[in-house]
């Protein structure tokens, strides 16, 4: 039998934890298909990257296309180009790229541009907010991808509204397989991260925040840190994306102190967030992931936005948006009052088994071509 070859790309850190479980998936059928992992190399620091890929077994990838760090129109032009030469040689069937990053959007504009068919992972998402750098990246890539895979039936239903109803498919979301696989070890290993970090189960709120509607503009970033220390009775743990870090430096914020009871520690990888986050009170967030992550988890959260792309966190009550800084403290006292009623498998996010529904998707749908 002719194997199906598979591009995925992947690039930010959170692609790396959606597209594991698929990954893994092709990989162990491998009799049907033939895949290559390409890092377009957006995120590469250690602690972003590396991490991921000895945590989630991903294997190393064929590629990396080493873009760094830059505007939107640098990393998605250097994406591009390089991709495209890659592709021009391997000839896939499919290209995948999955989320709503710059590299999501690169991966998918050069597969439809040498019309090689494209599958998004994560369609349909929509938080109506064009002033993110990800809404335009989501809507574009579902515009030129051949194969819509919707975590969500919010998102199927977004797609339609918009034309998209061919070849779309309600899958669930791969993050929750992410998330049940690694979970044993998550609760092997959470209780000597807690001694490490000096932290109680229930006794902290776990913080991130990295948007750059909240960390790029300087009097905004003040006014939230203002309010953070204002919860002094609170601890607050800060695990730091680079970006936030760059912008707290520039602020010149001590990162290094614990003087307010913010406790700022690097970034951390999935199973030690995953960890974090199980025990903490609440979860302060302008985060995509995490917000759909505590929802599963169960605990309550705060999001530092005006809108979200999982709104069936809202409707289940285990979610809050506010997007003024000085609501922070008195939203985060009253979040344990969030009802938190739908049980895991029961959401609205599939059962952990979208991976598996993808590739037989991808074994009926992609046409091989010729010649091999
Ligand atoms: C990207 C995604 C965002 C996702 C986030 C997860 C886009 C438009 N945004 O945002 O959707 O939620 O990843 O982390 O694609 N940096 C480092 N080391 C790294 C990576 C980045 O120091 O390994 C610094 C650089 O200074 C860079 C900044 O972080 O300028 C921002 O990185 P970038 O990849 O451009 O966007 P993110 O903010 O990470």
């Amino acid at each position: 039998m002719t194997r199906i070859r598979i591009v995925v790309v992947v690039g930010a850190r959170p692609q790396f934890i959606k597209s594991a479980p698929l990954i893994q998936e092709l990989l162990s059928h491998r009799h049907r298909f033939r895949l290559t992992l390409v890092h377009s190399g957006q995120h590469y620091d250690p602690e972003m990257s590396t991490i991921f890929f000895s945590e989630l077994k991903l294997p190393a990838p064929a590629l990396n296309l080493r873009v760094g760090s830059g505007s939107h129109a640098y990393q998605t032009a250097t994406i591009m180009l390089r991709l495209e030469r890659f592709l021009r040689e391997s000839q896939p069937d499919v290209v995948i790229a999955p989320g709503d990053t710059n590299t999501t959007l690169a991966t998918a504009l050069t597969g439809a541009k040498l019309a090689y068919q494209v599958a998004h992972l994560e369609a349909g998402l929509r938080s109506g907010d064009m002033d993110m750098p990800e809404e335009i990246n989501r809507r574009l890539t579902d515009h030129c991808s051949t194969l819509l895979f919707a975590p969500t039936r919010t998102a199927l239903a977004n797609l339609a509204r918009e034309g998209l109803a061919k070849d779309t498919w309600l899958t669930g979301d791969t993050m929750v397989d992410a998330m049940q696989r690694v979970m044993p070890t998550v609760k092997r290993r959470e209780q000597k991260l807690l001694e490490r970090m000096d932290l109680d189960d229930q006794d902290y709120v776990l913080v991130t925040l990295h948007r750059p509607s909240n960390v790029d503009n300087k009097d905004r970033l003040r006014q939230i840190i203002r309010n953070l220390e204002r919860m002094r009775k609170v601890k607050l743990v800060f695990p730091m994306h680079p970006r936030t870090r760059k912008k707290l430096r520039n602020l010149k914020t001590n990162i290094k102190q614990n003087r307010f009871g913010i406790c700022f520690v690097p970034p951390q990888g999935y199973v030690e967030t995953l960890g974090l986050l199980r025990n903490a009170k609440c979860l302060l967030t302008d985060s995509g992931g995490m917000q759909k992550e505590a929802f599963l988890l169960r605990i309550p959260c705060v999001t530092l936005r005006s809108t979200t792309e999982w709104p069936e966190t809202l409707v289940a009550r285990a979610n809050r948006l506010i997007l003024d800084p000085r609501k922070i403290p008195t939203t985060v006292a009253i979040a344990k009052s969030m009802n938190l009623a739908l049980k895991p498998p029961k959401t609205p996010f599939g059962d952990g088994t979208a991976s598996q529904k993808i590739r037989k998707i991808l074994e009926r749908r992609v046409t091989v071509r010729e010649p091999h």
